[in-house]
């Protein structure tokens, strides 16, 4: 096996960023480092805060005729300070959103100071504001550094310290979970596929999940044979590597739910299309189409290390899908794990392949709910662009209308599209069970619809094509992979124990 290993190991050597965070509950704040400050613009022109002079806070009102969000940057030299205000009369998840963005502005302004410990000031917000700040900084500090030559430009913050009796050591924990979660999707994500092809992508995530208590399981080539996984094994088919499968299994005895929740994640490691190859300017950006399973994979693992008493599932099917004289061509007719036939009239349309076995292979939990996870098509995208996820669920009325609330409070976006029984129709195969594509119009739903067909209990289907990687630095969002739809399974996962 060692031979398809690579040069895996070498991930873990770029830098995970993990900011150190300490709570000081019960010091008054010094104003000798360098800090940001964070109020709402409402209580800033209430009050002067002892550290600046009346002629600072005269400019800095003068300033907020204008502008209510605010950001600034002051000397006091040796040291700065970083004035983070924002208008609380505005919706609470915009204005949450707007705070994380104001947590990157300290971050970046951080960095550029080279500054290497800030402390944190909060003036009467709320723990939730406290958190969105300390989000949006952790996740805006990212860097994807593995192949530069020249380190120099490595950010120099690692250090906060908090000033805030509102929040909590286990609360501060958490955060940290998450936000090195998202750090590992957007790892995964970022690397390319000769650093990461299917075996690699099980190995990573087996050497993340070490102490996690997760369970983790590797089935290879053979395995997958046995249990007849013929949309994994087709799409796999091109491919000079083994296609993997892993199981990722969260099971604590404390768990509030009697059946698993179950994530099946796309894990095409690469994706050129297969002999459908992609011939447009679409294909320079496909190592981030095992976005699904770096997302489910980095969300079931934060639930495991913050031990929240949920029994959870992540199936990642990967491999990659290319053309070769082995290939599966249009017209092909493959057998699924459940025994279903599929015409594959275009093997670009390889995700729901891989999907369809992930998902018979989680019928057998008998699942609370199955989530899919998938940068499954081009018209996810163009529907409703990098603002959001695509939707659709079967029986799922309830775990949706929360997922759907999760997601805009943590400014990951869901818009719901309607999964009429008509859209079946168009996948409907003259010569065998269904095919693989349903004509040009809806993409985004009759891709939902063969998922669907396989989906043997209430199911939620998420298309994050749109979100899963941006060309360029986008808020707190860094170039590359973004690790949308981390944080929004983990606290999906997280609400199901409030209700
Ligand atoms: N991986 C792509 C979808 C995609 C497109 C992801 C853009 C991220 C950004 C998927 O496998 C694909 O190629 N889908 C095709 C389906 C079509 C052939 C029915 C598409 O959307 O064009
Ligand atoms: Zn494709
Ligand atoms: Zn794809």
């Amino acid at each position: 096996m060692n031979e398809f290993l690579g040069n895996f190991a070498i991930i873990f050597f770029s830098k995970l960023l993990k900011m150190k965070i300490t709570l000081n509950q019960n010091q008054t704040p010094s104003f000798d480092s360098s800090f940001a400050f964070i109020a709402s613009f409402q209580d800033f022109k209430n009050a002067k805060p002892a550290f600046l002079s009346e002629n600072e806070y005269s400019y800095i009102c003068s300033k907020l005729e204008n502008e209510k969000t605010f950001f600034f940057s002051l000397q006091h030299l040796p040291h700065f300070a970083f004035i983070n205000l924002f208008d609380a009369e505005q919706k609470e998840y915009q204005l949450l959103e707007r705070i994380r963005v104001l947590g990157n502005d300290t971050q970046k302004s951080s960095n550029k100071l080279n500054i290497k410990s800030l402390n944190i000031f909060p003036a009467g917000t709320s723990s939730e504001q406290v958190f969105s700040f300390l989000e949006g900084l952790c996740l805006g500090n990212y860097q994807f550094l593995k192949y530069k030559s020249d380190k120099k430009n490595l950010n120099t913050l690692e250090e906060l310290s908090v000033y805030s009796t509102q929040i909590s050591e286990k609360s501060i924990e958490q955060l940290q979970i998450l936000t090195e979660a998202v750090h590992f999707c957007r790892n995964l994500v970022n690397e390319p596929l000769s650093g990461l092809n299917a075996l690699q992508l099980a190995e990573a995530v087996k050497t993340q999940s070490k102490d996690s208590g997760l369970q983790v399981t590797v089935l290879h080539k053979a395995e997958i044979e046995a249990l007849k996984m013929g949309g994994l094994l087709g799409v796999n088919k091109g491919s000079i590597d083994p296609p993997t499968f892993t199981v990722m299994e969260w099971k604590p005895e404390n768990a509030v739910n009697q059946k698993p929740v179950v994530f099946v994640g796309k894990g095409v490691v690469f994706d050129t299309g297969g002999i459908n190859i992609k011939t447009d300017d679409h294909m320079d950006n496909m190592k981030d189409d095992m976005s699904g399973a770096a997302t489910v994979a980095a969300a079931i693992w934060a639930v495991a290390k913050a031990k929240l008493p949920v029994h959870v599932v992540a199936l990642l099917p990967a491999t990659d899908n290319r053309p070769d004289g082995n290939a599966m061509v249009p017209g092909d007719v493959i057998t699924m794990m459940d025994g279903t036939t599929v015409e594959v009239l275009n093997t670009d349309a390889e995700g729901r392949l891989i999907l369809a076995d992930g998902i018979c292979y989680a019928n057998q939990y008998n699942p609370e709910v199955i989530i899919t996870a998938a940068t499954l098509t081009g018209a996810a995208q163009r529907a409703i662009g990098k603002y959001g996820i695509v939707a659709m669920h079967q029986d799922a009325q309830e775990p949706m209308q929360k997922m759907r609330l999760v997601g805009e409070k943590n400014y990951e976006y869901i818009a719901e599209f309607p999964f009429w029984e008509e859209y079946g129709e168009l996948i409907k195969s003259s010569i065998a069970d269904i095919q693989n594509i349903g004509g040009a119009n809806a993409g985004m739903i009759t891709a939902g619809k063969f998922l669907q067909h396989f989906a043997k209990a209430p199911f939620i289907h998420l298309d994050i094509a749109g979100v899963s990687f941006t060309e360029a630095d986008y808020d707190y969002r860094t170039q590359g992979g973004t690790g949308i739809g981390v944080r929004l399974l983990y606290r999906f996962i997280e609400n199901l124990l409030n209700k």
